[in-house]
């Protein structure tokens, strides 16, 4: 999307401010004065509007230069300059510098919220770069919030294209061998995911990978819900919401099911309504996954 500033529509507001505000009510109880936000609100706030009663500390990163002020004055028409922090840059570099582009520092040193409302896609994007980026400040915001030993929910929102899903490919097949080894035949299931549309296979790698980093700095992924959406000018979108528990035991957390990923409805988001899409693959039943650790945690 190449508009200046972003631009929301129903779908989006239907997410806001139904599902992610029932997933942030669900997870944490009041007082709400220590929960953090930390994400990408854009110049209207809208999120950081709709879920305010629920936000005790607001961190608000924005990379383009000319939304700063407008964001600043949202935040004190809301009443919420004393409790905001705005910084300036791409949030992948804030995550992995912990500064951003004038050298100031995130304002706490873990949240309980953070919403990566990216714009545009997350993997198969066209710059390599990018995605690599992407991946290594996910990466880093695990390791960190490991440290201060804080769970969180993760809203991930990014944008695609129907032509780079080799990535997601490959990533299927190799979700079809440890099923194998495991002895449950998934076949068919894998079968129908890879001749179907970008958004089923990123319906299983976002998850899968979250999944598995998660697990790698000892969360636990607990419930998660992907949505697929028109965004503004129509480019596809998909939301998640992930909510990981932190697990001090040295002992690897308990793993979300690859079977429960694959058989996962996706959820369609249209103006007024939210539906499990009709288009769903083969259910895989039977098969007893080993609750061992995956040899890469
Ligand atoms: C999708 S909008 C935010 C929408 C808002 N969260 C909501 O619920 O309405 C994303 C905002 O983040 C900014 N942005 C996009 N990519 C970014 C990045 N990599 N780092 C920092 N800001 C970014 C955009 O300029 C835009 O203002």
């Amino acid at each position: 999307m190449d508009l200046e500033m972003f631009v929301t529509n129903r779908p989006k507001d239907l997410l806001r401010r139904e599902y992610d505000v029932a997933a942030i009510r669900s997870k944490f109880q009041q007082p709400y004065d220590d929960i953090t936000y930390f994400g990408m609100p854009g110049p209207s706030m809208l999120d950081v509007k709709e879920w305010g009663d629920y936000l005790g500390f607001i961190i608000a990163v924005e990379n383009k230069t000319e939304n700063l002020g407008i964001m600043q004055m949202t935040a004190g028409s809301l009443g919420l300059s004393d409790r905001t922090q705005i910084l300036q840059g791409d949030v992948e570099s804030i995550l992995l510098n912990w500064e951003d582009d004038v050298g100031e520092i995130p304002g706490k040193d873990s949240f309980q919220v953070v919403n990566l409302d990216f714009e545009g896609g997350f993997i198969g994007f066209s710059n390599i770069l990018v995605h690599d980026l992407r991946i290594d400040a996910i990466r880093e915001l695990f390791r960190r919030q490991m440290h201060q030993q804080t769970s969180f929910l993760l809203f991930l929102t990014v944008g695609f294209r129907e032509k780079r899903g080799q990535e997601y490919d490959l990533n299927l097949h190799h979700i079809r061998e440890e099923l194998a080894e495991l002895g449950i035949n998934a076949q068919d299931t894998i079968n129908w995911y890879l001749s179907h549309g970008v958004k089923h296979k990123l319906k299983v790698y976002v998850p899968h990978l979250i999944e598995d980093y998660g697990r790698t700095f000892r969360f636990s992924l607990r419930a998660y819900r992907c949505f697929h959406y028109k965004g503004t000018g129509n480019v596809p979108m998909m939301h998640f919401i992930f909510d990981l528990k932190y697990s001090k035991r040295i002992v690897f957390p308990k793993r979300l099911s690859l079977k429960s990923i694959l058989n996962c409805p996706l959820f369609q988001v249209y103006s007024d309504k939210v539906e499990a899409s009709p288009v769903r693959p083969p259910l895989i039943v039977g098969g007893v996954e080993s609750g061992f650790p995956s040899s890469r945690a």
